[in-house]
């Protein structure tokens, strides 16, 4: 049977269709999601694949250093990375920013990679408005999107941007219990405008140059629309 689903999944990717390896809840609103049996279970498989993956980092400096370029002009003066596990970008965003940067992990390591213990889908009173950038490559670790990217853009200070960094990783085939929301790369500006209710969108799209989890990625650009 596995290896029926096995061929069945190379066919479809074959032709331009990515799918998962597990049973998912499909949305209207353009993603697809793993369930758990509880949050806990969620938590715990968290904090277990950050322990294993400590040492790694999915970040690399050449798309940060992009991403620096864009921030500049903006003249930023403090920024905010969500699910950091042992800080690597919020380093290099310090370093290459010269301002302050911040990071969170819901693992128990964080502190001893200078991040601050936090589910990232919770409001925390001590961010609202207080970030020029908010930047992530976890979102996919998210099990509730609308939810995890309305804290974000609440976290933002007024003309501040959310970056996601989506590749083809963060769509079905990259798709875990570990990395439960999948979005086909394409479809982010339409998934995310569905969630916000239309009070944030992707306004700007950065495209880096080199390819990256398997072949060309974005960086999203969330901002809050006019009306809000
Ligand atoms: C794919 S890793 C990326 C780590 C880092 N950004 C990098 O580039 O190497 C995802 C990280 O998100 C963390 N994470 C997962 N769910 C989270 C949540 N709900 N809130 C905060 N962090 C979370 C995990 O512990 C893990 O360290």
């Amino acid at each position: 049977m596995r290896a029926l689903d096995k061929i069945f999944r190379s066919y479809l990717q074959k032709r331009g269709y990515a799918v998962s390896k597990l049973p998912v809840r499909s949305f209207d609103d353009g993603y697809s999601l793993v369930s758990y049996s509880s949050h806990d279970e969620y938590v715990s498989i968290q904090i277990d694949g950050n322990k294993k993956k400590i040492d790694k980092v999915f970040a690399d400096e050449e798309t940060i250093g992009i991403i620096c370029d864009y921030l500049r002009p903006r003249s930023p003066k403090r920024g905010l990375c969500h699910g950091s596990r042992n800080g690597t970008e919020v380093r290099w965003f310090r370093e290459k920013l010269g301002i302050e940067v911040i990071g969170s992990d819901i693992s128990d390591t964080a502190p001893d990679h200078g991040l601050i213990q936090w589910d990232f889908h919770e409001r925390n009173p001590d961010w609202v408005g207080r970030f020029d950038f908010v930047y992530t490559n976890s979102h996919d670790h998210a099990y509730d999107p609308k939810k995890a990217i309305s804290a974000w853009v609440e976290q933002l200070a007024p003309g501040g941007v959310l970056l996601l960094e989506h590749t083809l990783q963060h769509g079905p085939q990259g798709q875990t219990k570990l990395d439960p929301l999948a979005i086909d790369l394409p479809v982010v500006p339409f998934a995310i405008l569905n969630m916000s209710d239309g009070e944030y969108a992707v306004t700007d799209i950065i495209k880096p140059a080199h390819n990256k989890g398997g072949g060309r990625f974005y960086v999203y650009v969330v901002t809050r629309t006019l009306s809000t």
